[in-house]
């Protein structure tokens, strides 16, 4: 059974610390309330943590701010799934130097899936000295005790996981928006696929339980939430270990038998899990959005295998034709990885084919890049990287024709749209059920309500559109 949730004893202790913090951070600020300053990186999984990170902060008396020298506290979180995203981290935390020579009261911490791995944590702890906090992502709920002990011994202090079957449930949280949500069902991933290091730093697959989950959105939507998403490595395997029989399919479908006028997303399916079933409960329900985000990595057989992601080009073009067959309108979206080790250029034209294919209405697309512990850091690489840039170069070219036949194809045509945000002075963002972004001319009042657009114009792959009715 998987139960195995933080107890509520830790959860009390973690809120007597909470409340002994708030005199010690209010007098090293100067006697006056402290600003904290959470920076993210990487998946929602980690937007989702720093919601959490907020939400402790914020139960410590600090006020939240997006200005880092403002700031007397400041959290990293951060991302080890691509070395770009690591080397992004390495640059920003050299910066803090400075504002921690004006400011040495200031507490550095860092925290995420790079804190998991002991090379990089090493590496932090020696070439940042003015860091005061590392910890990973197993360890979370201990944020106000670690704080406390950071800020009362004045020693660095540093913990990483070891104990990766936990669940979090009853940590406060500062939701970043307010009508745009995010709601975690499952922590981890037992996948491991070769390449990705997120098994490695997220621990093992574990499901929250179907009534947690339902409760929280049903609190959402009371709360005015208008677009909630489903959040887990590999969504579709949601319910695993579990003693109550359940699977994702039952999970959305309850979430959306809430009532309310609101719009369910989720992700990330991984193809070899999704299911008819879940399909067909998309295409029952006018709440679920048209949109499934189904990443398939590689178009070549042999590839995949290598990859061990367990399903055939096939296999993914089943499902994602029968999803299409089913659900009208449906955007497909997906991840890429090109010049996996090994990969030959004709292997990656199987992509571009299946991409050709498919007619995806974006993509995510990454060149490979090699984590310290995988199995495919081990493999051979022969491509050159500028040889992987320029097959990257046509993959775009090819998917950038298809996007935009797409857009003009949505011309003249009506979609029931969200209002999310100020593009630029008297232009707002909204999005489709099926996760385009549309241009609109409207006040700034309509954020975060429901409206027909039509589309007007499309430039390439930016829609333009007019509210109706
Ligand atoms: N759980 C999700 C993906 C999470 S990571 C899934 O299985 O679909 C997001 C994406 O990053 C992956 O889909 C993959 O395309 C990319 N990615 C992961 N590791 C990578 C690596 N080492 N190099 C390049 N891209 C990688
Ligand atoms: Fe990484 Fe694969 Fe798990 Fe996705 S399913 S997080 S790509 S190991
Ligand atoms: Fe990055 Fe961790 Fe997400 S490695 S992609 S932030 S799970």
């Amino acid at each position: 059974m998987n139960d195995n949730k933080i107890t509520e004893a830790e959860i009390e202790r973690q809120e007597q610390i909470t409340d002994m913090l708030r005199d010690i951070l209010f007098i090293r600020a100067g006697n006056q309330q402290p600003c904290a300053y959470v920076r993210t990186y990487g998946c929602q999984q980690n937007v989702a943590d720093s919601e959490k990170l907020k939400g402790m902060l914020e139960k410590m008396g600090c006020a939240l701010t997006e200005d880092e020298a403002k700031a007397d506290i400041i959290i990293f979180n951060t991302c080890a799934v691509r070395e770009h995203a690591e080397d992004r981290v390495f640059g920003n935390v050299g910066q803090l130097k400075a504002l921690k020579k004006k400011k040495p009261s200031l507490l550095i911490g860092l925290c995420g899936c790079m804190m998991e791995q002991q090379h990089i944590a090493e590496k932090i702890y020696k070439s940042f000295p003015y860091v005061g906090l590392v910890f990973g992502t197993h360890v979370i709920h201990k944020f106000p005790e670690l704080v406390y002990n950071a800020v009362t011994s004045g020693k660095r202090t540093i913990e990483r996981g070891y104990d990766d079957g936990e669940i979090y449930e009853g940590l406060p949280l500062h939701r970043d928006g307010s009508f745009k949500g995010w709601l975690p069902i499952m922590y981890g991933c037992d996948n491991f696929c070769t390449y990705c290091i997120v098994p490695h730093v997220r621990g093992r697959e574990r499901s929250r339980r179907p009534a947690t989950v339902i409760s929280e959105a049903r609190a959402m939507v009371s709360a005015g939430y208008k677009d909630i998403t489903l959040l887990g490595q590999n969504v579709n395997s949601y319910g695993k270990g579990l003693d109550e029989e359940t699977d994702f399919a039952s999970l959305l479908q309850s979430v959306a038998d809430i009532e309310g006028d609101f719009r369910i997303r989720f992700m990330t399916s991984h193809p070899k899990d999704a299911s008819k079933k879940l399909i067909d409960t998309m295409a029952a329900n006018e709440k679920i959005c048209n949109h499934l985000h189904l990443p398939f990595q590689c178009g070549s057989d042999r590839v995949l295998k290598k990859m061990n992601r367990r399903y055939t080009r096939e296999k993914y073009l089943e499902i994602a034709n029968y999803a299409k067959s089913r659900i009208p309108d449906l955007s497909l979206t997906s991840d890429v990885i090109v010049g996996f080790p090994g990969e030959t250029y004709d292997e990656f034209c199987e992509t571009l084919e299946l991409i050709k294919e498919v007619k995806f209405t974006s993509l995510f697309t990454f060149i490979y890049s090699p984590r310290v512990g995988t199995p495919a850091a081990g493999m051979e690489d022969p491509v050159s990287h500028e040889e992987k840039a320029k097959w990257m170069g046509e993959l775009l070219r090819v998917q950038e024709g298809i996007a935009a036949e797409r857009c003009a194809g949505m011309v003249g045509r009506t979609y029931r749209v969200l209002v999310e945000e100020q593009a630029r002075d008297g232009v707002l963002n909204a999005r489709t059920a099926n996760n385009i972004i549309v241009e609109l001319q409207a006040p700034a009042e309509l954020i975060g309500s429901f409206c027909y657009a039509e589309i007007t114009e499309a430039r390439n792959w930016i829609l333009r559109g007019k509210i109706v009715g």
